[in-house]
């Protein structure tokens, strides 16, 4: 039997979305949080997971933390969704927009699983070059728009890979003047400190995407999607009735009961950033781009390619973005540990200067 004759075409044409799997003992690679929940506070994390009942069903919905997330939000509950991992809410977004036709708009470069995700339900994607400082081309997206209206388009605040915050006034450009729903993805809200949350009442086109998985939760598949209640109302009916696992559930509600702990470990990785920023500009041949997240993404005068591998094979794992064209010689590294950045820093001067 020929299996790819019954599989769809965009599925066919994709690669599968590259997790590197080799393992390293520094791991900068997927921009996580690099600190570990105090000891005390991971046996009471287990105590909670332990009286989690394992013959039964979780809470359909997630009513129960829907309600406390969109208290904290300051929103309604019926305008917030959890999702398994924002992954899932955007794979659910795509799913719901993808009439015969339909387009969705994102920037590039950005999160790969936009793309995949809309591919995968049958959407066609445009996507519109970010400008030389890597925020976004409105004159190049509007004329996209003019020949085709994008029935979604994600915008992910700060960038991943680029790290930056595109400039306010031009997604509230976007906002007011572009058909669809804009997604505005704040999956590194913790680290920039900036929000379109209170702009929710404004537009009834936006919605935003948050997860926990940048703050120490990643392991859980923490995702978070809040917009008008008309929005939410249809992506529940796409959303599978136990999408949150009841492990997830209850690692949601432990993250809220203390969340302090978790927002100093992000002021924390702030600061590190700083201090990594810092030593990655006196490098000569290193191009540090500013950033908003919890992540680096820079270019340098050497074979990326080369460096990239160099540093794995001394342990440590970033993410390589080199391609030919504007991306060239680009990589991105999360912000470690002040060990884990030392290392990094160590390890790099050593490679370039070989
Ligand atoms: C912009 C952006 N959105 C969403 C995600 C996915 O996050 P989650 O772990 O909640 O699926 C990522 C993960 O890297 C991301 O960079």
């Amino acid at each position: 039997m020929n299996i790819s004759s019954l599989i769809k075409e965009e599925i066919l044409a994709q690669k599968a979305y590259a997790v590197e799997n080799t393992s390293c003992p520094i791991k900068l690679d997927a921009n996580e949080n690099p600190l570990e929940m105090p000891a005390s506070l991971r046996e009471l994390f287990a105590a909670r997971l332990a009286s989690v009942p394992l013959n039964r069903y979780p809470e359909a919905g997630s009513p129960v933390l829907a309600s406390r997330f969109a208290e904290a939000f300051g929103v309604g509950s019926d305008q917030i969704v959890l999702g398994n991992g924002s992954d899932e809410l955007i794979q659910i977004l795509c799913t719901a927009v993808a009439r015969p036709e339909a387009e969705i708009m994102i920037p590039i470069p950005t999160f790969a699983m936009y793309r995949i995700s809309a591919q995968n339900a049958g959407l066609k994607v445009s996507a519109v070059p970010l400008d030389g400082s890597f925020d976004l081309d409105l004159t190049a997206m509007r004329e996209r728009i003019a020949a085709h209206p994008p029935v979604l388009t994600f915008l992910a605040w700060p960038n991943n890979p680029t790290g930056n915050c595109f400039s306010r006034d031009r997604i509230e450009a976007i906002l007011r003047e572009w058909p669809g729903i804009i997604v505005v993805d704040e999956a590194y809200f913790h680290f920039s400190g900036q929000t379109f949350l209170p702009l929710l009442g404004r537009h009834e086109n936006l919605a935003v995407l948050r997860t926990l998985s940048k703050v120490g939760f990643a392991a859980m598949r923490i995702g978070l999607l809040i917009g008008p209640p008309a929005l939410i109302h249809e992506i529940d009916k796409v959303r599978l009735p136990y999408n949150m696992n009841a492990m997830s559930q209850a690692a949601a509600g432990f993250y809220l009961d203390h969340e302090e702990l978790f927002l100093d470990q992000a002021e924390t990785i702030r600061r590190l950033r700083v201090e990594l920023f810092a030593a990655m500009k006196t490098i000569p041949g290193i191009h540090p781009r500013p950033t908003d997240a919890n992540f680096i993404f820079f270019d340098c005068d050497f074979d990326a390619d080369r460096v990239y591998t160099k540093l794995m094979e001394r342990g440590i794992l970033i993410k390589n973005f080199n391609a030919p064209g504007t991306m060239k010689n680009f990589m991105r590294v999360t912000v470690g540990t002040r060990e884990e950045n030392s290392m990094f820093i160590e390890v790099l001067q050593d490679i370039i200067a070989k």
